[in-house]
């Protein structure tokens, strides 16, 4: 990679990583917006995705809040409907919020590990990378799967998909686009928060001597991952703190300081759960790297219930998308309250 190239990703990093600012992830692939569209009664027509993520994307003020967005490769493609076609990428990038892009092809199942996944899409990535580049991404996401059962994960699983994911990393960063690195564990299970933080650590130390003997630059990645948690079947849920101390220990004993940033998954959580424990987290000072969120479901459960496929619900859904994004965005700076969470009209419809 040129000098001018990781110049561009050291900035592309840091303006991700802006103060009080977090990444909306709107990279659902087809099944899975299938599925969150089905639960409304929303068919998942090309037409519908693409209002739907234009109607996120052109929330008056969510620059203030979110710093990019992560695409799936056919809104990429997109143009904006309204007013002047524009490339959703370009329209984006004209409201400071950078464009990133999601590059895996999803998971398969690990042949012989039953219960196990593997994240594809390494064929053909550099070609695809240098296109996205060219409709102006300007950062790259990657997905790996790790799930908690009585014998699960294996080493082998983990190892596979670490590889995959270094890859990924080398590969973006010679395109000149900044990797997300995500390994996901996920919150299925009757597992406790410790055995979470076990599997969470033994997943991030062998992502990070994987993305080292690949000769990735950490200065120039983020990390995404999810928060040390219990299981969601688990009876014993520990509060908060207990999760920002888990979450907080196991990140500083993985994950190495030239690393510059660290954004979190909402996994599956509440919406207002997931900010209370990113305030919690985002409280403790004295951390190496920059902490924020990367948030799927949890900045867009209320906004798409409110939404409803409705041209007549836009501004309201438009008013709960902003309001998710900044409760996240004072959550980063420590500063979330139950009195922030109140302070809107367009309340989160998503609290258990
Ligand atoms: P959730 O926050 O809904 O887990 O989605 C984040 C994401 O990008 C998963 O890859």
């Amino acid at each position: 990679m040129s000098n001018t190239e990781s110049h561009e990703m050291e900035s592309t990093v840091a303006a991700l990583m802006a103060v009080g600012k977090g990444i909306l992830a709107a990279d659902e692939s087809f099944p899975t917006i299938e599925k969150r569209f089905k639960a409304l009664n929303i068919s998942s027509t090309e037409e519908n995705r693409g209002t739907y993520r234009e109607m996120l994307f052109t929330t008056p003020g969510l620059s203030d809040f979110i710093s990019g967005v992560i695409l799936f490769d056919e809104t990429i493609r997109q143009r904006r409907s309204h007013g002047v076609p524009i490339a959703i990428p370009e329209a984006l990038a004209r409201q400071a919020i950078i464009p990133g892009i999601k590059v895996d092809l999803g998971t398969m199942a690990l042949p012989a590990f039953a219960g196990e996944k593997f994240t594809q899409g390494v064929d053909g990535l550099r070609e695809k990378l240098a296109a996205y580049r060219e409709l102006g991404a300007r950062f790259t996401k990657w997905r790996a799967v790790i799930a908690i059962g009585e014998s699960l994960p294996t080493t082998t699983c983990i190892e596979a998909n670490a590889r995959a994911l270094a890859l990924f990393a080398a590969l973006s960063q010679e395109a000149g686009l900044v990797p997300i690195v995500e390994p996901e564990v996920l919150m299925d299970g009757g597992h406790t928060l410790a055995r979470c933080e076990e599997v969470t650590s033994a997943t991030l130390k062998t992502v990070f001597a994987a993305l080292f003997d690949h000769r990735v630059v950490l200065e120039a990645i983020l990390l995404k991952t999810g928060m040390v948690l219990p299981g969601k079947d688990c009876p014993q849920q520990d509060d908060v703190r207990q999760v920002a101390e888990a979450t907080l220990r196991c990140l500083r004993r993985a994950v190495p300081a030239a690393v510059p940033g660290i954004v979190f998954l909402s996994g599956g959580q509440s919406d207002v759960a997931a900010t209370e424990r990113l305030n919690a987290i985002c409280q403790r000072s004295g951390l190496p790297w920059r902490l924020s969120f990367s948030f799927g479901r949890a900045l867009q459960d209320a906004a798409l219930k409110t939404w409803k496929g409705s041209p007549a619900n836009v501004a309201e859904a438009q008013a709960a998308l902003l309001h998710r994004a900044k409760c996240n965005s004072l959550a980063v700076q420590g500063k979330y309250s139950e009195h922030a969470e109140q302070e809107s009209p367009a309340r989160s419809k998503t609290h258990p």
